[in-house]
């Protein structure tokens, strides 16, 4: 008679079995695919990496299994097996560096500005507003606004955002405690633009008010798919600005909006570029727009960041594939994994930074009404939510 023990054990021997003959199969596949012999001069450096890959994750099965149980473990492992992180490390390290060069070489952008100025618009919206806010960051920003009024590239809008909220801030704090007051006349005594534009807080029924029906929103969100049929008519870049201006009314954490829209709309362009991404195979040759939507990391001063540009970038992609859609264009994200390889060759083909991260591409074109669309069932909203009580 067995007994439980026994039949477990039996059954994991079993199972070990039909693992390795599941190996045994698959590295044999490998090799008589790969038509691993000299004499027919059909060896290539390609399977023979493959071999290698298999023969190597099956030597770290075992151990990914054992190190994936502490963080201690898990860091020991991706320093001694894995080097998949290698890129994203680099880029966050260079990103700090960017990210404190940006402080006095100032491009048409200051994420230090955006981010201060953000933080002093979210002081004036307070209820109830406390007299004086800011201490921690004040002189900061003033020695930045300084520096951006200096800066001849800087956006002229940018500085104007920052006059008129420091101008509505030292207006409504208390004057009379010294360190404001210090602050105060040092402002006055900056450059600045003379007049206010308004680019200050406002209330909620003072803002623009959409028209559009849940209905109709929901109907454009039915509308979009991911298509990856189009016509043979070329996109203008005209369409891919209004679009892109929509885009860049998506929420980004503290309004430094740290994302560009790489755009191809020639033929042999799209073509090279998209080529480099695997997700496009099958319909590549029909693609007649490609934009990639580039995270740029020298926007963070911090590790605890890193993903924000992820974040940030695709909330702005949703709102770009959403306006396109309303001028008649379709579109399809398309996959950025991160593979060594194929991350130096599009940083090479778009001239990026180290700290610039590619996060999807997105074809762009007129929808072929004859072109076929996958059903893609959704989620009902109670699989989706969670109440948390
Ligand atoms: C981040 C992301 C990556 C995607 N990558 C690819 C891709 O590489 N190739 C492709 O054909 N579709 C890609 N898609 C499209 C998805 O397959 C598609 O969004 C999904 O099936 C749902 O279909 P729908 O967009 O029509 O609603 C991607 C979508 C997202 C959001």
């Amino acid at each position: 008679m067995f007994s439980a023990s026994t039949s477990k054990s039996a059954c994991l021997k079993s199972l070990s079995l039909a693992r390795s003959t599941v190996t045994y199969l698959r590295l044999h596949r490998i090799l008589s695919d790969g038509k691993m012999t000299f004499n027919r001069k059909r060896y290539t450096l390609r399977n023979f990496k493959r071999i290698i890959k298999t023969l190597l994750a099956i030597a770290l099965k075992p151990i990914t299994h054992f190190m994936s149980r502490s963080q201690r473990l898990s860091k020991l492992y991706f320093s001694l097996f894995s080097s998949e992180f290698k890129r994203e490390q680099h880029a966050v390290l260079s990103g700090h560096r960017a990210y404190q060069r940006s402080l006095h070489h100032i491009g048409d952008s200051s994420v230090l500005l955006r981010r201060n100025i953000h933080r002093l618009e979210k002081g004036l919206i307070m209820r109830p507003r406390r007299s004086a806010f800011g201490k921690d960051y004040l002189n900061e920003t003033l020695d930045c606004y300084s520096r951006c009024l200096n800066a001849a590239s800087i956006d002229r809008q940018e500085l104007q955002w920052a006059y008129d909220v420091l101008t509505a801030y030292f207006s409504v704090v208390d004057l009379s405690l010294p360190w404001l007051d210090k602050a105060y006349k040092r402002f006055c005594a900056l450059r600045e633009p003379q007049k206010n534009s308004g680019y200050v807080p406002y209330r909620r029924s003072e803002g623009v008010k959409s028209e559009t029906s849940f209905e109709q929103f929901l109907t454009l969100c039915q509308q979009r798919r991911s298509v990856r049929w189009y016509q043979e008519k070329a996109v203008s870049m005209k369409v891919i600005e209004q679009a892109v201006q929509a885009a860049s009314l998506a929420p980004s954490a503290c309004n430094r909006q740290p994302f560009r829209f790489y755009t191809a709309l020639q033929g042999k362009h799209v073509q090279d570029i998209a080529s480099i991404a695997m997700g496009t195979a099958g319909f590549i040759h029909n693609i007649p727009a490609v934009i990639v939507v580039v995270g740029d990391l020298s926007a963070y001063p911090f590790e605890r960041d890193r993903h924000v540009i992820y974040i940030d970038g695709s909330l702005a992609a949703m709102q770009l594939m959403l306006a396109l859609e309303t001028m008649g264009l379709s579109t399809c994200p398309i996959n950025w994994p991160d593979i060594e390889e194929k991350e130096r060759s599009l940083s090479l083909r778009l001239g990026l930074k180290p700290y610039e991260r590619p996060i999807m591409l997105i074809s762009v074109g007129y929808p072929d009404p004859e072109g076929m669309i996958p059903y893609s069932h959704k989620k009902s909203p109670s699989q989706l939510i969670k109440e948390v009580l």
